[in-house]
């Protein structure tokens, strides 16, 4: 089955399907066997000046289409979406490497996200309060910010890709898009849906290419009002400093070191399945990945022991067979992140359980395959235990206490998401209630976010804004105080009053 028909892929400007003005690409390598799948413009400053005048355009008539109209156009992404959901699924495994299931979840997820925005069309909405003043009337409306710019990371490219596109173009915005150029298909795929689906041209603009080139133009494009970015700490920060300066509006998510806590009166069963799911899935490159585990001393033999039984049943390989549980790393140079922290953790004098190496026999030579890895009595302040390694390596942390397990999972710089193992309900309340961190799972691993909440975190994951929910419009649109005075004469706020 052919899936890719192109050879080398197109920008998306102003409807139309271009060549970038560098004349430049790159290859699209399939991380589980190390074959191109396509080439992908590296995309030149000039570009994302066209897209961003296209889109300056189309921004005026998209917005005062109906907003319940501009819903139309989501409702029918979806349902194409859903009708493509095994094709995309497939391509999301190619350029990607998560396994089939995973890639299957993730499509849904932006299914999911087309639907829920689409019913924001008939929403949107803001608030009507009294006025001081007789005969008058108040309101707050949310307005499009005009043009936004979407940066999206390669480990979930379609599903980040629907959660800040969808709320952005229901809410009457056009959308500067820079893809990660490891996973560029996805919004391919996702463009001409947008096309077969009606968005009128120049609403979605997509520029392949560097961070350094186009996510550089897009900052400093002036209209370009917000920036919403997913990726790594460094990159954000940069963004951050320079938007700042130009006091345009960004939205960042960034990385995350989650923690699952287990209790010694925890399901262990529970535990081990639901640490094995969210620290090996997707091969730990998630931003709400498990990399620790607090677990409560006089459960830590049996843990360890069982978690290490499940982890040699794991079965590693080319996430198109069913049967794959964990696949690849992006690629090269993830993998040797990877490999470097394992170096790390031992000069530490963590305790190596299993893993810890890269898979280069048979079948695993060809792509970028790490084994699942487990430290243990791992401490606290060890890097292991604080920075973010993105790949499927776990620290055992002992505690003694749930104060000293909180503490712990606390003290780290990022704030994404994490978890508790118990069966004791105050335990419950005050976990949800003191874990500092934007998501909070009980009797759950730390990953599976759903759509219709808010999705970021606090610290260094972030700068206090969310993707997905409802509160995704808050980062793209502006509040407008709305007065009508129908009194007839000049009343003065605050003056006349009495
Ligand atoms: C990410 O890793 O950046 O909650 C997104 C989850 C997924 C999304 C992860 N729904 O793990």
């Amino acid at each position: 089955m052919t899936l890719i028909h192109e050879e080398q892929l197109k920008n998306f400007i102003d409807g139309k399907w271009e060549e970038p003005s560098s004349g430049k690409a790159t290859a699209v390598i399939n991380p589980a066997t190390s074959e191109t799948l396509v080439n992908v413009p590296l995309s030149a400053a000039s570009d994302v000046e066209k897209a961003t005048s296209a889109a300056k355009k189309a921004q005026k008539s998209w917005a005062l289409v109906p907003a319940p109209q501009r819903a139309e156009v989501l409702y029918r992404v979806g349902s194409i979406m859903k009708e493509r959901k095994e094709r995309l699924s497939q391509l999301l495994t190619m350029e990607n490497g998560k396994v089939i299931e995973e890639a299957r979840g993730e499509v849904q997820e932006g299914i999911d996200m087309a639907f829920y925005m689409a019913g924001e069309g008939r929403r949107l909405f803001g608030q009507t309060t009294p006025s001081e003043l007789k005969d008058k009337f108040a309101m707050s409306v949310r307005a499009p910010v005009g043009v936004v710019g979407i940066i999206t990371p390669w480990n979930f490219p379609i599903a980040i890709a629907t959660w800040k596109s969808f709320p952005a173009i229901v809410a009457g915005n056009a959308v500067v898009w820079k893809p990660a150029t490891e996973t560029p298909i996805m919004a391919y795929e996702l463009a001409k849906i947008f096309e077969e689906a009606g968005l009128p041209k120049g609403v979605i603009n997509v520029v392949f290419g560097s961070g350094s080139t186009v996510g550089e133009a897009m900052i400093e494009q002036d209209d370009i009002r917000v920036i919403s970015f997913t990726g790594s700490n460094e990159v954000g920060r940069g963004i951050a400093a320079k938007c700042g300066q130009r006091l345009k509006k960004v939205s960042l998510e960034m990385g995350g070191k989650n923690g699952v806590i287990v209790m010694d009166d925890a399901d262990l069963s529970l535990a081990v399945e639901g640490i094995l799911w969210s620290a090996y899935g997707t091969s730990g490159q998630r931003c709400t990945a498990c990399s620790r585990v607090m677990v409560h001393e006089k459960v830590k033999d049996e843990l360890e022991e069982r978690l290490q039984r499940e982890i040699a049943k794991l079965s590693i390989g080319n996430g198109l067979d069913e049967s794959i549980k964990v696949g690849p790393i992006i690629n090269r140079a993830g993998l040797e992140k990877v490999k470097s922290y394992i170096s790390v953790g031992k000069e530490e004098g963590a305790k190596l359980l299993t893993g810890g190496y890269i898979m280069e026999n048979g079948d695993h030579k060809k792509g970028n395959y790490f084994a699942p890895t487990l430290f243990t009595d791992v401490k606290p302040d060890m890097r292991i235990a604080q920075e973010e390694i993105f790949g499927p390596v776990v620290s055992l942390i002992p505690v003694k206490s749930f104060e000293e397990a909180v503490e712990i999972n606390n003290g780290v710089e990022f704030g994404l998401s994490s978890s508790i193992f118990t069966q004791n309900v105050n335990q419950v309340f005050a976990a949800q209630r003191d874990l500092d961190t934007g998501i909070v799972y009980v009797n759950a691993g730390t990953t599976g976010a759903e759509i219709h909440l808010p999705f970021g975190g606090t610290k260094g994951t972030g700068n206090g804004h969310r993707d997905s929910g409802v509160v995704a419009l808050d980062v793209f649109t502006e509040w407008k105080a709305v007065y009508v005075d129908f009194s007839g004469k000049l009343q003065r706020a605050q003056i006349d009053v009495e």
